[in-house]
Parts: structure tokens; sequence; C-alpha cells
């Protein structure tokens, strides 16, 4: 007996070592999510706002976006508003200057035309930019398994939240790093990550592989940048356009609300404990994120069958939905 018992702990004293380990990795993380939420929201002086820099960001005219861009012109940037569709951004340039008493520029582009990084760079370069919110994307019109995706989606979803966004930053980068210098601020790149690339995501797997690849991007960005803070930005649904989403529940908040969490956090980790420079703002979001994370992980087969199940089941509803419209007709 006293034998076995001997051979045990060479199986107990390890196993306790581990689980106390991870019980204070679980315990620190934790305490440092509910700190994140806790503590006074961002400054965005530090960034030049009221100080005259500006902020550019994609996709303005809608969801997201719009919300991008009248929240930072209430902090006292000028915005540089970039999205296809010329009278909304005009609309919402006249909303912006009454509103918030700020200066704008639009520049209507569609971002998957060849030379669309250098057009709106030739409309900013002689700006003092601080900040870039790279927020424009494009996602499958319904779920769809990956052998069956039409190419002009596979290819726009690439090159709109891939292509385009790295090589408009590559352009602006040097504008922030001069802005920061000439104001004496620091700069700001935020790109708009998702939970499609959070977590593979099958039947969504072009979307879901582009927003990963921004995600390690992004933050190797980070790292290179001295002068300019870059954060990563993850999202579960949000109701928009492009998640043809109506209605708000605790799970999926209003572009407005989202956007509110997004910079009054930023610079923290919230949901993202486990990741550098990314944050995942929203509170359910965050719970959502940090319970996956420290359960079955977010590469796990588990994740993985789940997402799946949950993806092939709106591909179906959005088939019978697309019958009855067409035998409507
Ligand atoms: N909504 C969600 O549930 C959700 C969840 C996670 C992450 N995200 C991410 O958040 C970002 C914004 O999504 P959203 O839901 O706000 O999208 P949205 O409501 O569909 O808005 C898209 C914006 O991009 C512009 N745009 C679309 N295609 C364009 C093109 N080819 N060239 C230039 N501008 C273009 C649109 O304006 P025009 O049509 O006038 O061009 C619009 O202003 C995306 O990166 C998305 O992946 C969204």
């Amino acid at each position: 007996m006293f034998e076995d018992y001997g051979n045990l702990k060479y199986f107990l004293v390890p196993a306790i070592i581990v689980g106390t380990i991870k019980l204070t990795i679980l315990g620190l993380s934790t305490v440092s999510l509910i700190a994140d939420f806790l503590l006074p929201a961002t400054n965005y002086t530090k960034y030049g706002s009221k100080k005259g820099a500006w902020a550019l960001v994609t996709g303005s005219s809608d969801g997201l976006g719009l919300e991008f861009s009248k929240q930072l012109a209430a902090k006292g940037f000028n915005i540089v508003l970039a999205s296809r569709t010329q009278s909304k951004l005009e609309a919402l340039a006249t909303e912006i200057n009454e509103k918030y008493g700020v200066e704008t520029k639009i520049v209507a582009v569609d971002v998957t035309k060849p030379g669309a990084d250098e057009e709106i760079f030739t409309a900013i370069k002689s700006l003092p930019v601080a900040v870039l919110v790279n927020n424009v994307g494009r996602s499958h019109s319904i779920p769809v398994p990956f052998a069956e995706t039409d190419l002009e989606e596979l290819e726009g979803i690439i090159t709109i939240n891939t292509t385009f966004t790295l090589k408009l930053t590559r352009l602006v980068v040097p504008v922030i790093n001069d802005t920061a210098a000439k104001l004496k601020v620091k700069g700001l790149i935020v790109t708009m990550g998702s939970f499609g690339g959070l977590l593979p995501t099958p039947y969504l797997a072009v979307y879901s592989g582009s927003k990963a690849f921004l995600q390690n991007w992004s933050v190797s960005l980070a790292a290179e940048l001295p002068n300019v803070d870059v954060e990563f930005v993850l999202s579960y649904l949000v109701t928009s356009s492009m998640s043809k989403i109506k209605r708000t529940s605790f799970m999926i908040p209003n572009p407005k609300n989202f956007v509110k969490a997004t910079l009054s956090k930023l610079g923290r980790r919230n949901g993202a404990q486990e990741r550098f420079a990314t944050t995942t703002p929203y509170w359910s979001h965050a719970l959502m994120h940090f319970g996956i994370d420290q359960t079955v992980g977010v590469y796990s087969k588990v994740a993985n069958s789940l997402n799946y199940s949950m993806h092939k089941d709106i591909r179906r509803r959005a088939l019978r939905k697309a019958e009855r419209q067409k035998k409507a007709l």
C-alpha cells in the first residue's frame, strides 16, 4: 500500500503544480478582464484629438464605420470618410460638420478597383492624419461550402479585407508617423476583426481566413511601430447590413453601442486576455471569447463542430427564405 502511495506521488505532485499554475493564470486573467472594464475610458488627446489631427475611416457610410466616424468626430478629430456611395458620404459629412464642428473630407471610391489605395492616399497625404480605422470589410452573402464559393465573392472578400487594407495601411503609416512627430502625439491604427476569424468558421471559410490573416498581420505591425498604437478589434455579431440582423439582443448590440464600447476601452484586451494588441470590447462578446478560450479553446474540434452546425443551419434557412421570395414573385 505504501509502495502504491509512493508511485502515486509521482503523478500527484506534478498534477498539483500544473493545476495550481493553471488556476493562478485563470485567476489573474479574470482579475485583468474585470479591471479592463472598470478602468477609466481611453483619452484621445494622446492621439491628437482637438489638436487638429485627422482620422481616416474606411467603409464609413454605414454600420460600424459610420459610428466610428461620428464618435471620433465627437472626440474632436477631423474625419476623412471613404466608401463607395457619394450621396451617403455627403449627407454624413454635413451631419458631422454641423453636429461636431470638425472638418471632413470625402473620398467616394470602390476599394476593389485597382489604385483605390492610391486614390485615398492622394486625398489624405497633405493632412495631419493620426488615426486610421481599417473598417471596410465584406463577408459571404450567405454561408456556403468553400468549394461552391462564387469566384467573384471569393476575390471580393480577399481584396477588400486583406489586399486593400494592407496596401492602404502601407501608404498611410508614413503619414501617421509624420503627424505623430509634428503634433507630438501618438498614432493609432484600428483594424476590424471578427469572431468569424477568431474561430475557424466552416461555410464562411474565406471570410474566416481573411480575418485570421488580419489578426496576425495587425499584431505583427503593433511591434514594428513604436509611435503608433495598433489595435485589432474582435466582434461577434452586430446589427448591420452585413450581418443582415436588425434586432438587438444582449449578444448582438447595434453599431452605436459596439463602437462606444470599442473606443472607450481601446488599448485594453477585455475578452481577448490571451492576445497582444487585440481587444474584444463589447461585454457579452468579451465573456464569450474569454469563456471559449478558458475551456475548449478557439481551435478545438468542439468549437469547430458547433460553429459548423450553426452555419449549416443559417445556410438552410437562408436558402429556404430565398426560395419563398422567388415563389412570391
Ligand atoms: N456586423 C457584424 O456583425 C460584424 C461582426 C464582426 C466584424 N464585423 C466587421 O466590421 C466591419 C464593418 O462591418 P459592418 O457590419 O458595419 O458593414 P456594413 O454595415 O455592411 O457597412 C459596410 C461599409 O463599407 C462600405 N463598402 C462596402 N463595400 C465597399 C467597397 N467595395 N468599396 C468601398 N466601400 C465599401 C459600405 O458603403 P458603400 O456601400 O456606400 O460603399 C459601408 O459604408 C467589417 O470589417 C466586418 O467584417 C462586422
